[in-house]
């Protein structure tokens, strides 16, 4: 490890000779465990050097947002559908002028001038230019120089330290294990989290090939999933009538794309409502359908959430589609959630990009317009078929991102992502090595992001059994064809007082026969998926033929439409949108309200992973959606 450790003894004396500052010990603040790929050490930079350092505060009651987000969201709150504004959030988790203060008086104990510290207009930055010698007496720390494979230096730090009063305030300082840096040339190894929507990265649907005929038949959903299945095994015969009040967004990353000539073969053949529509398009960072590269790799998963999405929704209700990306550099979720939260965009700060991609585009030739910056107004339901596994990212990155799922939901938005494909294993049938590197022979379970965030509403996969009928009772289980339905307990992420109660009933009953360094078997962690759909054998046009896909993929934004057809019959009836809905669903009243799935199980990692069973499982979650039910529970609610 490079970043050594100052003696804390010496850095202690050095303190107190300038002021009478405030002593606290000082502790690891962020640290990686290793250098981004394609990059390497070169030299310790010049101790004269000067650094641009940026300090970003901690936004104020940020430890409370999940007691505001229950406070809207918890049906036996007062306040429940009491949804706050975009102003309300911002103005509530600002930083506060204490942490402004608190961290000036340290700058200033340790020597450097009130003047040269600058508050940004935002009050979110304290920005001050320092010698590396000061940074690194500052922090504890030591800056490199690394170079990256294209010739290109970066300046960076392996790991820094806070003084435990001032770590209470900062979220992270800037530059430090960031590597940053605008590379002008492409990088050839693209990390996998970077390129969310790249074929292969991430969560993507599966294939079982064409098939030439069309299917109608309710008789043959074990075989053949079609709109008219769906609509059978969940009750849903709805017509939307709050059209133009309702909202619902699909959140696509490029290169993934969806094509219109698919959209209207599907339309003809099991949608007709949808002949001659398309989704409003809502570009975000040069986001476009590109139609250059084409197969099932850049079209299925886009084809597939559109067709699905805008026909169960029926053609009278508008979709959007988010089109997040360029061709050059895709994009992230941090991209996506930027261009929806202008707050998140500027003020907090802190994409990494090493993860997320920047615009202009610093590569050339991709979209060299601005960043998109809470240019976009979010839905009132969003779904995203794609997901990280936990590891790829760090416990910071997530935390931050997650808070930020839960704004969303203090503003009344549902959003719902897919639980991963691949069991108790991660993206790629990946798994866990104990220090925290992932295999493909890793025997630890490795959990997905965002699904793990509390803040979220994590969609697993269910099937129809085999030569069961949609019209019998339970006639689906745990996806085990093709893919089976991404699920576990989170490493990063405490249990939410929400699903307390379900979880604890499933780890006593059922409790999985794991050795605790294979899962997290804390009991104290969260559990996920929430709900799951069905994901299996769903006819899909792709590129002109109609194939059989499989995925949680397809579970996200089946549940996102049946979801917005809920929020139509409340805003028809002059309620408000049903927002964050975890609380809701995993509380008593709501009983009944999903279709409890007890077979099948979610194998990876070289076991059998997690059964199906009777309640909340790590395999289905609650069940799937039962329409009637969920729409009568949610009309009772004010
Ligand atoms: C749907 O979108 C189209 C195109 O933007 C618009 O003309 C129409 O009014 C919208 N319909 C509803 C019900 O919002
Ligand atoms: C299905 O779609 C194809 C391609 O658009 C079309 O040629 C065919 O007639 C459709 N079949 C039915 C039964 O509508
Ligand atoms: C489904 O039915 C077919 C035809 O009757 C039979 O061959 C097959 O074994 C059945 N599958 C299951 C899992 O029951
Ligand atoms: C288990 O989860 C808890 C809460 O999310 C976390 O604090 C703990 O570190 C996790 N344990 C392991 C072994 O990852
Ligand atoms: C799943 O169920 C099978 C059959 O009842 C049982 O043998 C197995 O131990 C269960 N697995 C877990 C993880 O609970």
């Amino acid at each position: 490890m490079r970043c050594s450790l100052t003696a804390l003894v010496a850095l202690s004396l050095a303190v107190v000779s300038l002021a009478e500052p405030t002593l606290s010990p000082y502790n690891v603040h962020e640290k990686r465990s290793a250098i981004p790929i394609g990059w390497s050490h070169t030299r310790r930079h010049e101790s004269a050097a000067t650094l641009p350092l940026r300090i970003a505060l901690k936004q104020s009651n940020i430890e409370s947002i999940d007691e505001y987000l229950y406070d809207v969201s918890h049906p036996e709150s007062a306040n429940y559908g009491k949804h706050w504004t975009a102003g309300e959030i911002s103005r509530k988790f600002s930083p506060s002028e204490e942490s402004i203060s608190t961290v000036r008086d340290w700058l200033v104990e340790n020597g450097l001038a009130s003047e040269r510290i600058r508050v940004s207009s935002t009050k979110g930055w304290i920005n001050v230019d320092v010698t590396v010698e000061e940074a690194e007496r500052l922090m504890n720390t030591e800056y490199n120089v690394y170079t990256h494979v294209s010739g290109q230096e970066h300046v960076a730090c392996e790991a820094y330290h806070l003084p435990e009063h001032i770590s209470t305030h900062v979220d992270f300082v800037l530059p430090s294990i960031n590597f940053d840096a605008k590379l002008k040339g492409r990088s050839s190894q693209l990390e996998p989290a970077r390129a969310i929507g790249q074929p292969g990265v991430g969560i993507t649907p599966k294939t079982a090939g064409t098939i030439s005929q069309i299917v109608t038949e309710l008789e043959q959903c074990d075989e053949y999933i079609t709109p008219v299945c769906l609509r059978a095994l969940y009750g849903l015969a709805y017509e939307p009538v709050a059209t133009e009040k309702n909202s619902f967004g699909i959140v696509e990353y490029t290169p993934q794309a969806y094509l219109q000539s698919d959209l209207q073969m599907f339309a003809m053949n099991y949608s007709t409502d949808l002949l001659g529509l398309e989704p409003i398009m809502v570009s975000i960072d040069g986001g476009y359908a590109q139609t250059e590269y084409q197969g099932f790799e850049y079209n299925g998963e886009s084809d597939l959430d559109l067709q699905y999405g805008m026909s169960l929704v029926t053609g009278k209700q508008n979709v959007t589609l988010y089109q997040t990306g360029d061709m050059v550099e895709g994009a992230s979720f941090n991209n996506f959630l930027d261009a929806i939260d202008g707050s998140y965009c500027t003020f907090e700060g802190g994409d990494d990009y090493t993860q997320d991609a920047q615009y202009p585009d610093p590569y050339g030739g991709g979209y060299e317009g601005p960043e998109d910056c809470g240019t976009v107004t979010p839905a009132y339901v969003i779904s995203t078929s794609y997901g990280y596994n936990e590891a790829d990212l760090t416990p910071f990155y997530t935390a931050r991102q997650c808070a930020e799922y839960a704004k969303l939901g203090l503003m009344g938005v549902t959003v719902l992502y897919s639980s991963g494909d691949d069991g108790v294993a991660g993206n790629g049938n990946y798994c866990l090595n104990p220090d925290g590197t992932q295999s493909s022979t890793g025997m630890i379970f490795n959990p997905s992001f965002p699904g793990t965030c509390p803040y979220v509403t994590s969609v697993g996969a269910t099937m129809v059994k085999p030569n069961a009928t949609v019209t019998q009772a339970q006639p689906e289980m745990a996806c085990m064809e093709v893919i089976y339905s991404g699920g576990g307990f989170s490493n990063y992420f405490a249990m939410p007082s929400y699903q307390k109660t379900a979880v604890d009933y499933y780890l006593q009953n059922y409790p999985p026969n794991y050795p605790p360094n294979i899962w997290n078997s804390t009991g104290m962690s969260r559990a996920f998926p929430d709900i799951s759909a069905n994901g299996a054998n769903y006819v899909v046009a792709v590129d002109g033929q109609f194939e059989l896909v499989y995925g949680t993929s397809c579970s996200s934004p089946v549940s996102g439409a049946i979801f917005t057809m809920i929020n139509d019959a409340r805003l028809a009836a002059g309620k408000g949108p049903i927002g964050f809905i975890n609380p809701t669903i995993y509380s008593a009243g709501f009983a009944g309200a999903f279709n409890d799935i007890t077979e099948g199980s979610n194998p990876g990692c070289g076991t059998e992973g997690y059964n199906a069973t009777a309640g909340w499982d790590p395999v289905t979650g609650l069940g799937t959606p039962n329409f009637p039910k969920l729409l009568e529970y949610w009309l009772a609610l004010p």
